[in-house]
C-alpha cells in the first residue's frame, strides 16, 4: 500500500496499488506485463522466470513454472496480491490450487477446471453434457482402434493428442497413412488419441474472462497456426494473429456467449469445478453456426498480444474482480476503435528443434514483445526458444495495422529467423470467406 500525503488533510489520497506477479516467459507474458503497466491501480510488477524483454517492465524473479509450489512459495516471499498464471502446465499442475490455499489471489483456474484444456475427452464429455456444439469425434486409446476411427471421421483426417502438446499435437491431412501414423506415435507416447471430423470454416479465437459464473467475452480474433503463408507446412504454437475480425457475423460473440461460454461456465460449476480465469474457446465458424475445436485454460498466444493491445479497461482491476469472484461489479469493458496486428518470428527451424543462441537486433523498439530471447554475459539480447519475437503494431483499420507491424518486422535482424507475410492479409483485403456465403 502506498500512501500519498499533500500539506493540507484534505488532499490526502490512500491509494491501493496492487502488487502483481506474471507467471510465464512468452510474448502473451510479455503483453500481460505491458497492458498491467497501463492500469493506473497497478502498482509494483513482478514476472518469473520472464525474459529479456520483460525486464523493462517488471522485476524477475527465477521460478521452476511446473512446480506449483515453488511458484506458491514465490509469491508468498515477495509478498504479492494477485498472481496471473500464463502458461497452462502450471495450471494442469494445481499452481492456482496451491496458491488459493495459501490465501493468496490467484487469475487462473484450478487444476480440476483447467482440465477443460489438459484432456480433449474432457473437454468433448463438458460440451456433451452442455450441449455445446462441436466437431463429432472418437477416442482411440490402441493401435487396433486407428483405422476404424479414420474411416468413421472420413478425409480430411484430425487426429489430436489427447493431452498437452504446445499446440503442436494435431495433425489434419487427407493422407491416411500420415494420419494413422500420428495417432500410432501419440499412443505409443502414453496419452490417448481424439480422431475428429473435420469442419470447414475460417477459425476464430474468444477469449473470455471468468470468475467461476459469469463469463465476460474480449475482443474475437484470429491467429495463424501453420508455420508457412498461405497455410502451409506444419502447426506450430501460432505465428501471428490480428483482432478486430471485420469478417465476423453481427451478434457472432452473443451467440457464442449463449451456445458456449455460458452453458460451458454452468456445466463446470455443476462439476463441482469452477472456472474462475481465462476460457479460451476456439471455434470453426462453419456453416451450421460456430463450432468448438478445442478449449484452453489460460490467455492464448499470439492472439493476446492483438486483444490486449485493443483493451481499454484497466487490466489489472479486470482481473483482480475475476480472481474475487466479482465480475458482476464490472461494467461493459471498453476497446480502442483501432486494429491490432502482431507477427511473430521464429527461430530457424522452428517449429522443429530451434536454433538458439543468435544475436537480435531491433529487438528493443516499442511494439516488439519478447518470447524466446535471453541476456548474454556480454548484455546483448540472444535467441533462447522456437518464438523468439512477437512484434505487435496498431492502425485505423487491419491494412494500416498490417503495414506498420511488417515495417517494425523489417527492422529487427536475426541470423536464420522466419516469419510469415500474410498475417491479416486475407482479412484486410476481403478475402475471408463464410461458408454457405459467397
Ligand atoms: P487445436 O490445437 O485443437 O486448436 O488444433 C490446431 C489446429 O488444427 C486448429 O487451429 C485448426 O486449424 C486445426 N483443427 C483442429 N481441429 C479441427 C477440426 N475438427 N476441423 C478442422 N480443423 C481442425
Ligand atoms: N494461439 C493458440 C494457443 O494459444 O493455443
Amino acid at each position: 500500500m502506498l500512501v500519498l500525503g499533500g500539506a493540507s488533510a484534505h488532499r490526502t489520497r490512500i491509494l491501493c496499488l496492487v502488487r502483481i506477479l506474471v507467471i510465464g516467459s512468452g510474448a502473451r507474458e510479455h503483453a500481460l506485463l505491458r497492458a498491467l503497466r497501463r492500469d493506473p491501480s497497478v502498482g509494483e510488477l513482478s514476472v518469473a522466470p520472464g525474459n529479456a524483454g520483460t525486464r523493462a517492465l517488471a522485476t524477475t524473479h527465477p521460478v521452476d513454472v511446473t512446480d506449483p509450489v515453488a511458484i506458491a512459495d514465490l509469491a508468498g516471499r515477495i509478498g504479492v496480491d494477485l498472481v496471473v498464471v500464463g502458461p497452462e502446465v502450471p495450471l494442469v499442475n494445481g499452481a492456482a490450487d496451491e496458491l488459493r490455499a495459501r490465501g493468496i489471489a490467484v487469475f487462473g483456474p484450478s487444476a480440476a477446471a483447467a482440465r477443460i484444456e489438459g484432456s480433449k475427452a474432457y473437454a468433448k464429455d463438458v460440451m456433451a453434457t452442455a450441449g455445446v456444439p462441436t466437431a463429432a469425434s472418437v477416442q482411440v486409446t490402441s493401435v487396433d482402434q486407428i483405422e476404424a476411427a479414420l474411416t468413421t471421421c472420413g478425409s480430411p483426417y484430425v487426429v489430436k493428442d489427447d493431452g498437452l502438446a504446445a499446440g503442436k499435437g494435431v495433425v489434419v491431412t487427407e493422407d491416411r497413412a500420415a494420419a494413422a501414423e500420428h495417432a500410432r506415435q501419440v499412443l505409443a507416447s502414453g496419452h490417448p488419441v481424439l480422431v475428429e471430423e473435420y469442419l470447414a470454416g475460417p477459425e476464430v479465437s474468444l477469449f473470455a474472462v471468468c470468475d467461476g459464473t459469469i463469463a465476460l467475452p474480449l475482443l474475437p480474433a484470429q491467429d495463424f497456426k501453420r508455420v508457412g503463408d498461405g497455410d502451409t507446412g506444419p502447426n506450430t504454437g501460432g505465428m501471428g494473429a490480428y483482432a478486430p475480425l471485420p469478417w465476423a457475423p453481427a451478434g457472432l460473440v452473443d451467440l457464442v456467449q449463449r451456445t458456449v461460454l455460458n452453458p460451458v461456465i454452468a456445466e463446470m460449476a455443476a462439476r463441482g469445478a469452477p472456472f474462475s480465469g481465462l476460457l479460451y474457446a476456439g471455434l470453426v465458424l462453419a456453416s451450421s453456426g460456430p463450432k468448438v475445436i478445442e478449449f484452453n485454460c489460460r490467455f492464448g498466444d499470439p492472439e493476446t498480444q492483438v486483444v490486449l493491445e485493443l483493451l481499454d479497461t484497466p487490466l489489472g482491476s479486470l482481473l483482480a474482480a475475476a480472481a474475487a469472484g466479482n465480475l458482476a461489479d464490472v461494467g461493459p469493458l471498453s476497446w480502442r476503435g483501432a486494429a491490432a496486428v502482431t507477427v511473430v518470428i521464429a527461430a530457424e527451424n522452428y517449429p522443429g528443434p530451434p536454433v538458439t543462441g543468435d544475436v537480435i537486433t531491433g529487438a528493443e523498439a516499442d511494439g516488439v514483445l519478447h518470447a524466446g530471447t535471453a541476456l548474454a554475459a556480454d548484455g546483448s539480447v540472444v535467441s533462447a526458444g522456437g518464438r523468439v519475437l512477437s512484434v505487435i503494431a496498431t492502425g485505423a483499420d487491419l491494412a494500416h495495422a498490417r503495414q506498420c507491424a511488417y515495417e517494425l518486422v523489417g527492422r529487427i535482424a536475426l541470423r536464420g529467423s522466419h516469419h510469415r507475410s500474410d498475417i491479416a492479409a486475407a482479412a484486410a483485403e476481403g478475402r475471408v470467406l463464410l461458408p454457405g456465403r459467397a
